[in-house]
């Protein structure tokens, strides 16, 4: 197993690439507190507890820094430290430049950039005592080539990977690392709100001509979470059929 007994806070873990990672660190031994505002991630949580897995569902937003600092310092106090934070949370509002709201980009950065900023914040405490941290980012390959639409999301997936070099210089000599992961498209919900149409374009520029399933993605997380990663740090892990190169 390769994250036995390790303690694994996994964020939008209620579907998606997040309950995939859920799902396969606790299959290599983690203990895995899942934090998502979808109440659904309960359900998910307990099919983990009944095959034999140890993972909790909690019901709180990345956005609320409050209720982060208190459930982090719950899963410090339950079990005596936090080893893996994993920054997955994150949500899309596209629109071209010219028609995008104010909303629709507050929306987003306050999710997926301050989201991150919060629980990383908040769990450095915990893993500075431990000199011993793996923090994993969810980025995207649009943070690196841009897409149409998503001025709002690109800024935040490039943002992310800028945060993880800094995390690492700021970072490493408490043993703890910082890497992102750089997805293409994937088959989640997420996807799903594609029209068909547009879904087809996007194929016909993977490489691998094929998108992913959750858990292609969920294996670069765990390796990065891993003691095999101890070397890696401030970089970004592309799993994208080939599309950035
Ligand atoms: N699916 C893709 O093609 C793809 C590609 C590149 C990157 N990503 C990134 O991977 C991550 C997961 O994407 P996904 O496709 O599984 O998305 P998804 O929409 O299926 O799942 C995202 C999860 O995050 C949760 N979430 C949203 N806001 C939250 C908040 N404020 N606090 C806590 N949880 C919150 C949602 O409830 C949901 O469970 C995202 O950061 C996304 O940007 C996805």
């Amino acid at each position: 197993m390769r994250l036995k007994d390790k303690i694994a806070i996994v964020t939008g873990g209620a579907r998606g690439i997040g309950r995939a990672i859920a799902e396969l660190f606790v299959r290599e031994g983690a203990v895995v507190i899942m934090m998502d505002i979808l109440p659904e991630g309960k359900a998910v949580a307990e099919a983990i507890v009944s095959s034999g897995g140890k993972a909790e569902f909690h019901a709180v937003s990345v956005t609320d820094k409050p209720a982060v600092a208190s459930l982090f310092e719950q899963v410090n106090n339950r079990y005596g430290r936090i080893d893996i934070l994993i920054n997955n949370a994150g949500v899309t509002r596209d629109r071209t430049l010219e028609k995008m709201s104010e909303e629709e980009w507050d929306t987003v950065v306050e999710i997926n950039l301050k989201g991150v900023f919060i629980c990383t914040q908040a769990v450095i405490p915990y893993m500075k005592d431990n000199r011993w941290g793996r923090i994993v980012c969810a980025a995207s390959n649009v943070g690196l080539r841009g897409n149409f639409g998503q001025t709002n999301y690109a800024a935040t997936k490039a943002g992310i990977i800028a945060m993880c070099k800094t995390w690492t210089l700021e970072l490493g000599k408490y043993g703890i690392t910082a890497n992102a992961v750089a997805p293409g498209p994937t088959m989640t919900d997420m996807v799903k709100q594609i029209p068909q149409e547009h879904l087809n374009v996007i194929l016909e520029s993977v490489p691998l001509k094929m998108v992913a399933e959750p858990e292609d993605i969920a294996y670069g997380y765990l390796y990065l979470a891993s003691e095999e990663a101890r070397f890696v740090s401030g970089t970004c892990l592309t799993i994208d059929g080939g599309m950035s190169r």
